[in-house]
Formats: structure tokens, sequence, C-alpha cells
């Protein structure tokens, strides 16, 4: 590989500027240049200098467009560089956001050291040993060596790797893939998950866990069919304290899940989230719709993550011919989540079962659309198990026509009825009272946070048509499931 390209990225190494307004579009590996903006470039961040990006401020932005790589690689380092600020906010270095109306300074400050470096120092260590700061840079000796994951080989049947498998959506997915015949390979570090969710399966023969964190290195011994990336930090409570390792389980996760995917050959399923759409300017959202998001703002580690994850699926799409799906899916619920994460449905919960009023923040007419965790997974399931000859469909039909390859593998995953808060937070309260007596109440309060979506509903057209995708449980019955199960776990 050929480091000089990036040589014109940098204006000059002793002044500490690092331009990335040139345009190194056409000149380098598309793929380099999104993992060198977002792994190595948050590092050289360590040190005093300035960072000119070229107005990533851009809310509306594909994340699959032609040119993508660059502007979502910049808006990822944007993300990670306001996430360093957040957590130190300290220590001063510029970051300079150009566009045509002139520059605009912001001033950040070295954060610290993450594992970031690990997937930079594997691909191009001689960029690193160049650029990076000798003082903060790893060694190649510090690099992990990758954590080997072995199986059973003789077990017949298809093998699947589930990242994030304790989860709501992980666990029952594994759950899924192993009545249908599949070995499964579960990683989770137990983050934000609860072991409780994988009783049912923890003692079938087929079913391998693996407690490792997805942002270190690690290999699979053997074949591999399959590859679901579901492992995340989509708690808003968690990642607003922990928006690095959001921004890391996102961007390394995926790229090492990538490269997995690519030595083994297998099929790879992305977990998205419309949170892709950020505020949305349109309602219902389709999935070519680019989005509205704020690459500085608070939730822009979540968002970011997942945009980044988006872009670099596509590069790897077309790089290695990886055959991805990716399911951007909407609020999803239901037994298995964690009463304390800070959704609307579980704030709501906890507070029926605490005898608390349910607080509504604003006017309570935000809209949201909730699917039940059996629809969700229905949906990833079908379209785990799509194959091409839908892709042909997707071409023939007009809607469809124009979108790129990669665009026509996007397809939104949850339950299209639109609810407000205030509408969910009446159907709580009648059930508080329907099943365990009590006179629940609402309280508005006026703090309304203005990155929280206004509207938010999918339009499931495509997944409809394609993959026979229809959400059977109502919001009424699939909240009795749920407060069902928090009756009998508190947690
Ligand atoms: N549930 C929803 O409403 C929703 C909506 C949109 C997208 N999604 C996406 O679907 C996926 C699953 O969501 P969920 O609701 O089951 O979330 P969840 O929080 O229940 O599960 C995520 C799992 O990932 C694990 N994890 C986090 N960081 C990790 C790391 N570094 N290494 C290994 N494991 C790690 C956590 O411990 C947890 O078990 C996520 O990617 C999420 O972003 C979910």
């Amino acid at each position: 590989m050929n480091y000089l390209p990036f040589l014109f990225c940098i204006v000059s190494i002793n002044a500490l500027v690092y331009d990335f307004t040139q345009d190194y579009h056409l000149q380098h590996d598309p793929l380099d240049i999104f993992t060198y903006l977002t792994c190595l470039a948050p590092q050289l961040a360590l040190q005093e200098c300035s960072i000119i990006l070229n107005n990533p401020l851009n809310k509306s932005v594909s994340t699959m467009g032609e040119s993508s790589y660059k502007t979502e690689g910049e808006r990822v380092l944007l993300a990670y560089l306001c996430a360093k600020k957040r957590m130190n906010p300290e220590l001063p270095f510029e970051l300079v956001l150009r566009d045509t109306r002139g520059d605009y300074t912001v001033v950040f400050e070295p954060g610290e050291t993450r594992g970031m470096q690990h997937y930079f120092l594997q691909r191009m260590p001689e960029c690193v040993s160049a650029y990076a700061n000798p003082s903060t840079a790893l060694r190649m000796s510090e690099v992990d060596t990758p954590y080997e994951i072995h199986v059973d080989q003789s077990r017949p049947g298809p093998r699947a790797l589930v990242t994030g498998c304790s989860g709501l959506l992980g666990s029952m997915l594994a759950e899924k893939l192993l009545e249908k015949g599949y070995q499964v390979i579960g990683i989770d570090n137990g983050l934000c998950s609860k072991q409780s969710n994988l009783s049912k399966i923890i003692d079938n023969p087929n079913f391998y866990f693996c407690s490792h964190d997805v942002t270190k290195p690690f290999t699979i011994m053997g074949r591999l069919d399959m590859v679901l990336h579901l492992a995340s930090i989509p708690s808003p409570a968690l990642y607003y304290r922990m928006p690095l390792e959001t921004l890391d389980v996102g961007i390394l996760g995926t790229l090492y899940t990538l490269d997995i995917a690519v030595q083994k050959g297998g099929r790879y399923l992305f977990a998205s989230t419309s949170e892709v759409y950020g505020n949305p300017e349109v309602n219902p959202q389709p999935e070519n719709y680019w989005g509205n998001v704020d690459p500085m703002g608070i939730r822009s580690p979540y968002d970011e993550s997942k945009r980044g994850s988006e872009t670099l699926i596509e590069l790897y799409h077309k790089k290695y011919d990886l055959d991805v799906r990716i399911a951007r899916i909407f609020n999803t619920y239901g037994p298995g989540m964690r009463l304390s994460d800070g959704r609307v449905i579980t704030s709501f919960l906890q507070s029926l079962l605490k005898d608390k009023p349910l607080i509504v923040h604003g006017s309570g007419n935000q809209t949201r659309s909730f699917a039940y965790v059996t629809d969700t997974v229905d949906g990833l399931v079908r379209l785990l198990d799509y194959d091409d000859w839908i892709m042909k469909q997707v071409q023939d039909d007009t809607y469809y026509a124009g979108l790129s390859q990669i665009q026509e593998r996007v397809f939104n995953i949850g339950n299209p009825t639109e609810f407000t808060i205030n509408e969910l937070a009446q159907i709580v309260v009648d059930l508080g009272r329907e099943k365990l007596g009590k006179n629940a109440t609402i309280e508005h309060i006026d703090q309304f946070d203005a990155t929280d979506p206004y509207l938010r509903r999918p339009d499931i057209t495509k997944a409809q048509k394609l993959l026979n995708f229809n959400p059977t449980v109502s919001l009424t019955e699939g909240l009795t499931k749920t407060l069902d199960y928090f009756l009998h776990t508190q947690t």
C-alpha cells in the first residue's frame, strides 16, 4: 500500500496542522481514507494541533453516496473529537470547520488514547510511525493478539456469529437461529445486558458464549456462514456517559466483524437504527431519506457510530463483494430490556411500578413507533434469509429505480403505527389501572431535549413487499407482556 497520499492530508506536520479539506477524493482507496479519518486521525488530536475539516456540519448527508467515505469519515472524526471534548473539557486543541462561508474555529483538547489504534497499527503501521505523535502512538508489540474463538468443528449446520448476544434483540435472534438448526457463537461484554436473557440457550450444545469486547481484535477458528453485528450501546442514558466507547463499538466493532465476514466469506447483517435519520424532515422515513443528524450533538456518538458503520459496510461491499444487509431498526421493546435503560417505554413502566408520575418532556406531541421484540426479530431473520432474486425485484421497481447496489440492501424494520408520547403514557396508565389497580398520573415538564427527534415512523413498504414482513403485535398487547415480565423480574 502506498502511504504517500496521506501526506496530502497533512499540510505541515511541524506546524501541527491537519488539513482534511484537500481533495483526496479520487486519489486513494476510499476504505483507507475512511479508516484513516475514523481510526488514526482522532489520535492525531492527542497533541496540540489544528484540525481542519471540510464542512462536516451539513446535516443532510448520505451514508452511502459516492463521497460518503470522506464526508461520513469526517463526521465520525468530528463526533470523536466532540466526545473527547465532552469527556475532558479542560484541555484545548483547535478544530476548524471550513465551508464556502469561511472558517469556523472550535477549541478542543487532546483526549485519551482509545482502542482505534489497534486497528490502524495492524493495517497501516508505517503510516502510524510516520504521522502519529511518537510519544502517544502504540508500538506494534503492544497490539493485542486476536482473541481466538474455538467451536466444535464436527457439528453440522450453518454457523453464525452474533455480537451483542445478551441484549434484547441479540438474545432472541440467537434463540431463533438455534431453532433453525444453526450453531451460534455469541459475543457480549455484558456492558448493558442481562445475563438472564441467555437462560434459555446457555446450555444448548450448539451455543457458544464468549465474554469479549468487540472493540478488541478477535478471530473465529474454522468455518463461519453468517456474521450478525448487534453489539452497541443504544441506551441514551449510557451513551451520554460513554460516548467514546459508543463510537468504538460502532466503528471498530464493525471493522473487526466485517474483516471476519470477508475472511470467512460469510453473509453480514448489521443492526443499524432509525437514528441515522436524526430529526427527520419527512414522515414516514423511507430508506432513501438521507437524514438530518447533527454530528456535533450529544446524540452524535450513537448516531455517527451507526452512520459511519453503514459507510464502512458499503466500502467493504464494494471492495470485497461482501454479501451485506443493513436493518434500520426502529424503537423496539419487550421482555429482556433493562428497566433503567432510559428509553421511554422502560422509563414509563419503571415510574408505574414505583408509584411515581410518568414524566413527559415538552408537549408530549412528539411521536414514536414501537415494535414488539418478536416482530423486529422476525424482520431481521427474514432479512438474513433473503436471496438475490429479491434484489432483482428491487431493481425492477420504479420506486427504487436509481438506487445503488448497496442502497438496495438497506431495510427499515419497525412498526409503522405512530403514537404521540402522550398517547403512550395514557396506555401505560390504563394498563396500570387494569392490571395493578394503580391510579398513575402523567406529569409534563418543560425540559425538552432539542436534539430529541420530533417525529419517528418507519416507511416499511420495502420490507413488506420484498420480505413479506408485517408486524402483528399491537402496542397494548406488547406492553402487557413487557409489564408482566417486569413484574416478575423488577430490573
Ligand atoms: N431496541 C431498539 O429499539 C433498537 C433500535 C434501533 C437499533 N437497535 C440496534 O439493535 C442492536 C441491538 O439492540 P438491543 O435493543 O438489543 O440493545 P441492548 O443494549 O439490549 O444490546 C446490545 C448488546 O451489546 C453489548 N455490547 C455493547 N458494547 C459491546 C462491546 N464493546 N463488545 C461486546 N458487546 C457489547 C451489550 O452488553 C448488550 O448486550 C443494537 O445495535 C442497537 O443499536 C436497537
